[in-house]
């Protein structure tokens, strides 16, 4: 179903909830992984000294700080105000605001990159998110962002969802929303990309590995430092989780290189062109 379809405004509440409460546990959890994105990221929009860029979900700020380290005059927007000060106590040079990816507080054509690592999963109408993109790029500006590969792929996830699986259920109630790996179809991207009124799309896939320092943490993680899969958890029953959570060490022993787990976790990059 098209999210222009669902009734989002529960997920949305649902989703900054999450954010707000996961944000002490984030940066230990999913910097360094989301951080292997940036680069690619910010190559993609081609930022560079004096652009003006938009940093849209900045979470604790990673991709702003590189791109403020390029000499781009960066600004960075998060709904969650727990975020927002995070990245506003790592980075006190860069201008972060609290905001909403799907109602932009910027004017019409004031940015020439806007850039999203792993944002547009989370949010419930990502075609407006797009839209907002398109809105606030100026004429031949560039937009880019991330989201995690296919379960198959982002072993991290195909762990904890088949162990959800085998041992409970993944039909939980969660608030109506789209599903999470819509966009790791490069299809998807392309297509949603075009919609938008944005040109020349191009997908690649970036390579990345999740370095863990015990089989324990991934259950740790999903539970304390995400948002969706934390609820699927939450869900589960006492003794199902119990099940849940050796099931998920077991696999992410397979994963032992020398006293570390390391999981592959690539993710898809998709940009464009405002024409
Ligand atoms: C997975 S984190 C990504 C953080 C960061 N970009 C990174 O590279 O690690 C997702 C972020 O999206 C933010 N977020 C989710 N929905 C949002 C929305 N509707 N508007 C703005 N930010 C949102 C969350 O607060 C969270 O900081």
């Amino acid at each position: 179903m098209s999210s222009r379809l669902l009734d989002t405004s529960c997920f949305r509440s649902f989703e900054h909830d999450g954010w707000q409460s996961a944000a002490h546990r984030y940066h230990e959890a999913f910097g360094e992984l989301t951080g292997q994105s940036v680069t690619a990221l910010l190559d993609a929009v081609g930022a560079g000294r004096g652009m003006r860029l938009l940093d849209v979900a900045s979470g604790p700020g990673y991709v702003a700080a590189a791109a403020a380290e390029r000499g781009a005059e960066v600004v960075g927007i998060d709904f969650s105000a727990a975020m927002v000060a995070q990245a506003r106590q790592k980075y006190p040079d860069i201008e972060f605001r609290e905001g909403d990816a799907e109602a932009l507080p910027f004017p019409d054509r004031r940015f020439e990159a806007v850039v999203m690592n792993y944002g547009l999963l989370h949010l419930g109408q990502p075609e407006q998110a797009l839209a907002e993109i398109h809105r606030v790029l100026r004429s031949s500006g560039r937009v880019g962002f991330t989201v995690w590969s296919k379960p198959e792929e982002a072993i991290g996830f195909e762990i904890v969802l088949r162990a959800i699986e085998a041992h409970g259920s993944l039909d939980v109630a969660l608030p109506p929303a789209p599903p999470f790996f819509r966009f790791s179809d490069p299809q998807e991207c392309y297509r949603s990309l075009l919609e938008a009124g944005f040109v020349s799309p191009h997908v690649t896939r970036i390579p990345q590995i999740w370095r863990l320092r015990s089989p324990e943490a991934l259950f740790e993680i999903m539970r304390e430092a995400t948002v969706r899969t934390a609820g699927l958890l939450r869900a589960q029953s006492k003794e199902i989780l119990d099940a849940i959570r050796s099931a998920v060490r077991e696999a992410s022993l397979n994963y032992l290189r020398g006293d570390m787990i390391e999981l592959p976790m690539p993710a898809v990059l998709a940009s464009a062109v405002k024409p």
